[in-house]
């Protein structure tokens, strides 16, 4: 197939590890004489028509960093714009437009492809909730797991100091994904996720279990899970125990890609790569260790990635 030119776009929040996509993808398309376009502050940039030349340097200075130096923004009712953000990229005589984003960026980028086939449109999963369907991992996920799980060794040096209930609320949207990651690799007591909201009983059971054994308890709970502060009084109080809470906030968002974060980056912009040169529209995604091409289907974009209770 003849050069092409591909725009690139991060949508939604933002992800560690996304700076990294973006270079591996300027540095792979450049590399083959494709002109690459990075758009600014995602679709509502698009909508602006803010796109500038990107370089395989100036994007490999970004790559270490977290966030996503091509700024973000999340644009509701995608669908009414279509025909704006189609005339821009054709303005620019794009042929491909890689988005990096969560569930709804793989719609927008499926919606898109949809209205103009010419297009191809390619979606890496980069979100920190992990709940893209279809993908096992998503950018960003592993470095915000090991920033909840940072913050949780911290409570528990304080609480073995100073024994009492403490409870950890993480990000994650309106999901478990990320909380669960954290409760288990944290080895937290018990678990809130809005997957399986708990009766008081079932939670003071396994907080009582361990304040038993070791004078202190320690819940995680995802941000999505309802009345957290309301459940924690009221444990709390028929406990007889004082709680803590802390939330890790936008802090968890941000900060430097792990290494496993870089490498997910890596392994599924190049897999993109070879298929925007095929115009092989879709996403690609992360599955039994390794990046997989799926083709754009309504239940591979729109179905909710499924949870899993692993937490024991
Ligand atoms: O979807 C990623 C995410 O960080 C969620 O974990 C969080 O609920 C949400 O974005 C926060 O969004 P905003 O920064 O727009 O408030």
């Amino acid at each position: 197939m003849s050069n092409g030119k591909l725009a690139v776009l991060t949508s939604g929040g933002d992800a560690p590890g996304m700076n990294m996509a973006v270079w591996t993808l300027t540095q792979a398309a450049s590399a083959e004489g494709w002109q690459v376009l990075g758009v600014q502050d995602g679709f509502v940039g698009l909508l602006e028509d803010k796109l500038e030349p990107l370089t395989p340097i100036q994007t490999l200075s970004w790559a270490r960093y977290g966030g996503t130096k091509l700024g973000t923004s999340r644009l509701a009712d995608l669908p009414s714009y279509a025909n704006r953000l189609l005339e821009v990229l054709e303005h620019h005589s794009i042929t491909a437009l890689t988005v990096l984003g969560g569930n709804g960026s793989a719609a927008a980028a499926s919606y898109l492809h949809s209205q103009n086939p010419n297009l191809t449109c390619v979606l890496l999963p980069a979100t920190i909730d992990n709940d893209v369907a279809d993908s096992d991992a998503s950018i960003g996920f592993d470095t915000a797991l090991n920033t909840g799980v940072r913050l949780l060794d911290g409570i528990r040096d304080s609480a073995e100091a100073m024994p009492r209930l403490f409870a950890l609320e993480t990000l994650g949207g309106d999901t478990g994904f990320l909380a669960q990651a954290v409760a288990r690799a944290g080895a937290a007591d018990a678990l809130l996720v809005p997957e399986q909201v708990l009766s008081d009983d079932a939670i003071i059971a396994r907080l009582q279990t361990a304040l038993d054994a070791k004078r202190y308890a320690i819940i995680v709970a995802s941000e999505g899970y309802p009345g957290t502060e309301g459940v924690l009084e009221s444990v709390s109080d028929k406990l007889g125990v004082r709680y803590r809470f802390s939330k890790t906030g936008h802090a968890q968002r941000g900060g430097q890609p792990s290494g496993r974060d870089r490498l997910l980056a890596s392994e599924l912009a190049l897999t993109a790569w070879q298929n925007i040169k095929l115009a092989k529209s879709g996403c690609t995604v992360w599955q039994a260790g390794q990046a997989t091409h799926l083709p754009f289907a309504d239940d591979a974009v729109t179905t909710d990635k499924p949870f899993v209770w692993t937490f024991v």
